[in-house]
């Protein structure tokens, strides 16, 4: 299921955009965007063959069909603790938008939301476009030291409207911890913010370490909370532009969905991205726990593999499929480093800029491992050969 020849590189190269196959010169690996290069799992492809030949594709439900609402919730009741029925579920077209509308929605201009740093880009990207000033939180860039929660409370102003979580991290690959959870949780509910969950990572995430959504921790915290997760990363179906929001609260569940556009039909969830979500849901749970098998190895690979490298130090990430190794040994920057693994070793990787992941995400690249081992141990080795 995930070997070298379940990679289709004729077709990556047509349809893997967004720094991936078909954005990159010929010849190149790109280990660059978080999507997989393996095709999703069967049984997706066969329901949204089986909707397609019935050839009605009217429209859906504005928050969604019930089956897909159904899915979410028994996977969240069930997977993640957190009690929660299909009416607080809102089917949406991608966690970037969900993410974008809880911003929407509860910040005004000149109010705050904490972002973490490093974090992936659309928090700070969301946050500003309402105008709003995304106050960044510094998150450890070892997976292995905790949250520094004291400092978390004093960032807090009357203006602070939400906290900004991504559990795991993207691009650390820290998973929180419960405890610290509890006080973020906690602190949100004394100062009464709105608490902003992304949990599109937290599928993968590698033994030992296990996933706490904020939401199971107590009803008072569950009520701040809105969950925005996509299904992108666990089941390689980014360009279905699907993501789910979840409100335990429905105050705040109606207001999302007021500001959503959801009811003027202008923004809204495409069938066959719903179909697809709700067998990922429903049917595909096997798939991807050798999905997340394979990637244990590959991780494992990678971390070893690249601490070889003179100047590479990488620490062993506890979920996603990325590694965020310090590269400030090798006496390049990380964009020089991107251009001369891109021109020399023909790998295209991700620089810690700060407009993609925040200011502390310097001196540091980002790779992603979510690739047949042949593929990643070619890419590795190419880097290896041009900086040693
Ligand atoms: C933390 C995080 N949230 C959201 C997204 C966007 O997901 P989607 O493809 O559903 O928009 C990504 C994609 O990289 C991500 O890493």
């Amino acid at each position: 299921m995930f070997t070298n020849q379940d990679v289709n590189l004729t077709i990556l190269q047509k349809r893997a955009f967004n720094l991936r196959w078909a954005s990159v010169p010929e010849g190149v690996i790109p280990l660059t965007a978080a999507d997989p290069d393996f095709p999703c799992a069967p049984q997706i492809g066969e329901a949204i063959s089986k909707y397609a030949k019935e050839r009605y594709f009217s429209y859906a439900p504005s928050e969604g069909f019930d089956y897909f609402r159904e899915a979410v919730a028994n996977f969240h009741s069930l997977k993640r603790n957190v009690i929660t029925n299909p009416d607080l579920v809102l089917a949406v077209d991608s966690a970037a938008y969900g993410i974008y509308m809880v911003c929407k929605t509860f910040l005004k201009p000149n109010e705050e939301a904490i972002v973490f740093n490093p974090v992936d880009f659309l928090f700070k990207y969301s946050v500003e476009a309402m105008q709003g000033k995304a106050v960044p939180f510094a998150v450890p860039l070892n997976p292995n030291e905790s949250l520094n929660t004291a400092e978390f409370e004093k960032l807090i102003t009357p203006q602070t409207k939400l906290i900004c979580l991504c559990n795991p991290i993207n691009p650390t690959g820290r998973v929180l911890t419960k405890e610290e959870l509890t006080i973020i949780g906690n602190i949100a509910v004394k100062h009464n913010i709105i608490i902003l969950s992304d949990e599109i990572w937290s599928d993968i995430v590698f033994e030992p370490n296990t996933y706490t959504s904020i939401a199971s921790i107590n009803e008072n915290i569950a009520q701040q909370t809105i969950i925005v997760t996509g299904y992108s990363k666990s089941y390689g179906l980014a360009g279905l532009r699907v993501g789910s929001v979840i409100a335990p609260n429905q105050t705040l569940y109606n207001l999302l969905l007021l500001k959503s556009e959801h009811l003027s039909t202008v923004h809204g969830c495409n069938v066959l991205a719903q179909v697809a979500v709700t067998t990922a849901l429903n049917e595909c749970q096997d798939w991807l726990s050798n999905f997340v098998t394979h990637l244990t190895k590959m991780r494992d690979l990678c971390v070893t593999e690249l601490n070889k490298i003179n100047g590479i130090e990488c620490l062993v990430p506890q979920g996603c499929y990325l590694v965020f190794p310090d590269i400030s040994k090798t006496g390049m920057d990380a964009q020089t480093l991107q251009t001369i693994l891109l021109e020399k070793a023909k790998v295209a990787v991700v620089p810690g800029l700060g407009k993609w992941f925040g200011e502390r995400a310097q001196g540091h690249i980002r790779l992603s491992f979510a690739t047949s081992e042949d593929i990643l141990k070619d890419g590795l080795f190419r880097i290896s050969k041009a900086l040693n």
